[in-house]
């Protein structure tokens, strides 16, 4: 039998844990830090994620067989390459492969040299500020809008869509001012129009495993509006993908981009995010994001009926185009996020979290009931010295439902929702409706 150790402590998280709990090679599953609601489940690791030898130093103690990393941070600062070197098996892309989401500009240059679609783009020096406002003006002028970027890791705040040129001169000094850290350029991007889709694979270096389409929800508010957060619900398969468009996906984006990887010799491995916009052009690429998304992950793994375990495994051992056809449940899943409010600014946390053991899907007595069902997993909660579970974070929990129909999935998780309490609570009411509309449509 064999033990897992996942990195992070969010939805996310408990989601792989979950999934990988269900192998039936896997026995124990550890999660550093994890949090209140991973702890009732599986076993948490009081280490952060960025602490690499008390974490290589745990796996060897407890001779753990895989590690599997969620959040960006101990990507980017090189978790993979330090577990390598010291013949510890990791799931994920090393330091240099995670460039492609801690460093827009050189994914820029990726996409543009292995021809893959994506937002046309300029890098602006900031030696002179009053040029990069003229150059953002520029586009706003040509594409009706301009999209200012902070290149590196920014917790996914250093994203500005201006439309005036006011928002434009406040976006870049922002940047200026030092608010996400240092840069002596920004990226301009075209504003580009269409619905946004994620697409995530698992990728072994040379072959691309495509998960199911998802969909993300990002703004705060019900009709996407207000301020970006890091995503307040996601379902999948989202509909804007369909058969034809995957392939499309694969073929334009997802392998041309291995394929660049390998060109310039860093090669991928782990899993690929590919946020994009579904243009009437077709798929263009957005960002690429070096690790599982959240809530994604949510609807992707409890749709997802194959062994984690194995995937990760043959994954890490290059053997990706030998293991079989992955399996999905049919149907689809919603996740629904509940928030504290005053999230994404700041937000009370300590709040206790009352209707958890009151969970439960009605049965309707048909055959479609062996597809339905309901799960909540933990993101930023804490046990409490009763043993209650108590907020602890902007994102609380990510209420996931599943059934044979779109809006049946949408009616179980909201249902459910209902049943869930906490001083400040705060969800959109609208997580798949885009899905539904398209489906009706
Ligand atoms: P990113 O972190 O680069 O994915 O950007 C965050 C969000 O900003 C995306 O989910 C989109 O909603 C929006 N965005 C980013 N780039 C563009 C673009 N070129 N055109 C339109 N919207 C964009
Ligand atoms: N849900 C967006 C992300 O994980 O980046």
């Amino acid at each position: 039998m064999a033990s897992v150790l996942v990195i992070g402590s969010g939805g996310r998280e408990h989601a792989l844990a979950w999934k990988l709990a269900q192998s039936p090679e896997v026995d124990k599953v550890y999660v550093a830090p994890g949090n209140g609601g991973i702890a009732t489940e599986f076993e948490n690791v009081p280490i952060k994620p960025t602490d690499f030898k008390a974490l290589a130093n745990f796996v060897e103690e407890k001779e753990i067989n895989l590690t599997v990393v969620g959040p960006d941070a101990p990507l980017a600062e090189g978790i993979v390459d330090y577990f390598n070197e010291i013949k510890l098996r990791i799931f994920g892309p090393t330091k240099n492969a995670a460039q492609i989401e801690a460093d827009k500009y050189f994914a820029k240059k990726l996409m543009l040299d292995g021809h893959i679609p994506t937002a046309f783009y300029v890098p602006a020096r900031l030696d002179s500020i009053d040029v990069a406002i003229e150059a953002a003006y520029n586009f706003i002028e040509q594409f009706g809008g301009v999209v200012i970027k902070y290149p590196y890791l920014a917790a996914g705040k250093g994203v500005y869509v201006c439309k005036t040129r006011c928002e434009a001169e406040n976006a870049i000094k922002d940047i200026t001012d030092g608010k996400f850290g240092k840069t002596n350029i920004i990226l301009l991007e075209e504003l580009l129009k269409g619905e946004e889709a994620s697409f995530l694979a698992f990728v072994d270096g040379e072959t691309v495993v495509p998960l199911l389409p998802a969909q993300d929800h990002k703004p705060i508010y019900d009709g996407d509006k207000g301020p970006n957060t890091g995503g307040m619900g996601a379902y999948a398969p989202a509909p804007i993908v369909d058969e034809e468009m995957q392939k499309r996906i694969m073929k334009e984006i997802m392998k041309p981009m291995i394929d660049e990887m390998k060109e310039v010799e860093i090669g991928y491995k782990g899993v690929l995010y590919a946020g994009l916009m579904i243009t009437e052009d077709g798929p263009k690429v957005l960002e690429f994001n070096c690790r599982f998304g959240d809530p994604e992950t949510q609807p992707l793994m409890v749709l997802l009926e194959s062994d984690l375990y194995n995937i990760m495994n043959a994954a890490v051992d290059r053997r990706l185009n030998k293991i079989d056809k992955l399996k999905f449940k049919p149907g689809y899943a919603v996740t629904v996020v509940m928030a504290s409010q005053g999230y994404p600014g700041s937000y009370e946390k300590g709040k206790l979290i009352t209707g958890l053991n009151e969970i439960s899907i009605k049965q309707t007595g048909t055959p479609f009931d062996k597809y339905r069902g309901v799960n909540v997993f933990h993101a930023g909660t804490k046990l409490g010295e009763e043993g209650n579970l108590l907020t602890n974070g902007g994102r609380v929990l990510g209420v996931t439902a599943w059934d044979a129909t779109l809006s049946g999935a949408q009616g179980i998780a909201y249902d459910n929702i209902a049943k869930i309490n906490f001083d400040g609570v705060f969800y959109r009411t609208d997580i798949a409706d885009k899905g539904i509309r398209r489906i009706r449509s």
